[in-house]
């Protein structure tokens, strides 16, 4: 009973006393899982976000100053480059083929405005076969094994939330034939969401809203779970690192690993340049002589609309949350004790109402705290930013339908296999737009590229579902 008491007073010393309210009535399993879930949460950190909170003007994160764009690589068109590009790119194959290379995949978000039940991996995306983002993942990674003759371990960041369906769903697809101790599933850090007063919600009487840290919470996660020293021990060097959300990434690529490594960069970020001024991608820049992202909302409308005398936007290159890090840059933000900062979300929270019934607000009634790993970005010595072809690399499941949905990316897969299969001599039909009107799906253990694919000598083997290619 001391224990509830002093626990109580912890609590009321910061305005939170309200979380035990229904502690009396709760039965011995709830309470434990309610006591539990209390003496996980880093009240200090509660506190900086309420600080946080009281000084917000609800504008978001801001960094004044004037922007500078970046040098970027861009696509190569000339000679030159593109001997350059195939230098970056044979670099990338080696690190890769003598194992320095590792990929690590933040799959903890929860999708919220795509509404799918279950972690956002699982969803069926192959306009054939349904193949699952984590399959076409995996299957990427997996190819660049066999071709390059190397293991590629594979961190897999999860949330509280989705980390058992997560591991679950690798076991139950037998890791889709990659070795399964190349696999490290391990879980983000969670954040209660407060109220504009600054006090928690209780989602249910034993247990308080809590939230994922936001895509930053990698750099803390790889630090609780020593996830550094597991690195170390399989001798990866470099990571690559991206996002769950995109069937068209090119994971692993090696000329961005490359890059990285031929530009003695700590961090590296890929951009693709922006279908107007106004795409809402985030702006990789300098202020103040620092390396920084600027969110899209925070550039103004002259900056947008800014363009260089080549016709090209001035802030044309918009970041799509890919990165290669090196491993000793984590090694060095860990031993400085190096936090990231926090963003602040205002979002709909359900809560449980005075007569302890459940509330699904319509209207954001809360704030939820994040951090962003491109936050990072002002720490490392030297960055690296780096122009992909979107049609290759980007085409992002983020809503449930209308642009980046599971419909744009079904047909930008139809698209790029398209594009392959017309250089190999297939008929492939398509609308007034170019789109392909053919469903067509190419296993990654198929052909990573249109090069491999063309090698390979496909027969046409069309029927009425499409072309297959496993
Ligand atoms: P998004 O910013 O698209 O967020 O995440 P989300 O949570 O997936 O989707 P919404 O906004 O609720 O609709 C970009 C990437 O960062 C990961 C996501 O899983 C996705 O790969 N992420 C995001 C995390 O790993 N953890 C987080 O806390 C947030």
């Amino acid at each position: 009973m001391d224990k509830i008491k002093n626990l109580y007073d912890k609590l009321k010393a910061i305005s939170q006393e309200h979380v035990l309210k229904y502690y009396d009535e709760l039965k011995e399993e709830e309470r434990q899982l309610l006591l539990n879930q209390l003496s996980r949460i880093d009240f200090d950190l509660l506190r900086q976000c309420n600080i946080l909170l009281k000084k917000s003007d609800g504008s978001g994160h801001y960094i004044p100053g004037t922007l500078e764009p970046m040098k970027v690589v861009t696509l190569p068109k000339t000679e030159s480059e593109k001997k350059e590009y195939e230098k970056a790119f044979n670099i990338g194959e080696k690190l890769i083929s003598e194992g320095k290379v590792g990929s690590i995949l933040v799959a903890g978000g929860q999708g919220t405005r795509l509404g799918f039940d279950g972690p956002k991996g699982t969803f069926p995306v192959g306009p054939i076969t349904d193949r699952s983002l984590f399959q076409y993942h995996t299957e990427k990674i997996l190819a660049r094994e066999k071709k390059l003759n190397a293991a590629i371990p594979f961190y897999i960041m999860t949330s509280e939330l989705n980390y058992l369906q997560t591991k679950d769903f690798f076991k139950q697809h037998r890791y889709f034939k990659k070795e399964k101790d190349s696999f490290v599933f391990f879980a983000q850090g969670m954040l209660p969401a407060l109220s504009a007063e600054g006090k928690m919600y209780l989602s249910d009487k034993f247990k308080i809203s809590v939230a994922p840290d936001g895509h930053g919470g990698l750099l803390r996660a790889l630090f609780v779970n020593r996830l550094l020293d597991d690195m170390q021990k399989r001798g990866v060097e470099y990571l690559y690192y991206f996002q769950v959300d995109s069937p068209l990434a090119n994971v692993c690529d090696p000329a961005f690993i490359g890059y990285h490594v031929l530009k003695n960069a700590e961090m590296s970020a890929k951009t693709v340049y922006k279908r107007g001024p106004y795409e809402s991608l985030g702006n990789i820049g300098k202020v103040n002589g620092k390396n920084v992202v600027i969110e899209y909302s925070e550039l103004t409308r002259k900056e947008m609309e800014e363009r260089n005398p080549d016709g090209r936007l001035r802030f044309g290159q918009g970041s799509i949350g890919i990165h290669v890090f090196s491993v000793n840059f984590f090694r060095r933000l860990h031993d400085k004790k190096q936090d990231l900062p926090y963003h602040i979300a205002h979002k709909r929270i359900p809560y449980i109402d005075a007569a302890g019934n459940l509330v699904q607000p319509v209207e954001p009634n809360g704030y939820k705290f994040e951090q962003f790993i491109f936050d990072a970005f002002p720490f490392a010595k030297k960055i690296m930013v780096f122009e992909t072809d979107r049609k290759k690399d980007f085409s992002p499941i983020k809503n449930k339908d209308g642009f980046d949905s599971p419909q744009t990316a079904r047909q930008d897969l139809c698209n790029q296999f398209g594009n392959w299969l017309g250089k190999a001599g297939f008929h492939v039909k398509r609308d007034s737009n170019g789109n392909v009107l053919d469903k067509i799906e190419i296993s990654p253990l198929f052909a990573l590229d249109e090069k491999e694919f063309h090698n390979r000598k496909p027969k046409p083997n069309g029927n009425k579902d499409g072309y297959l290619f496993e």
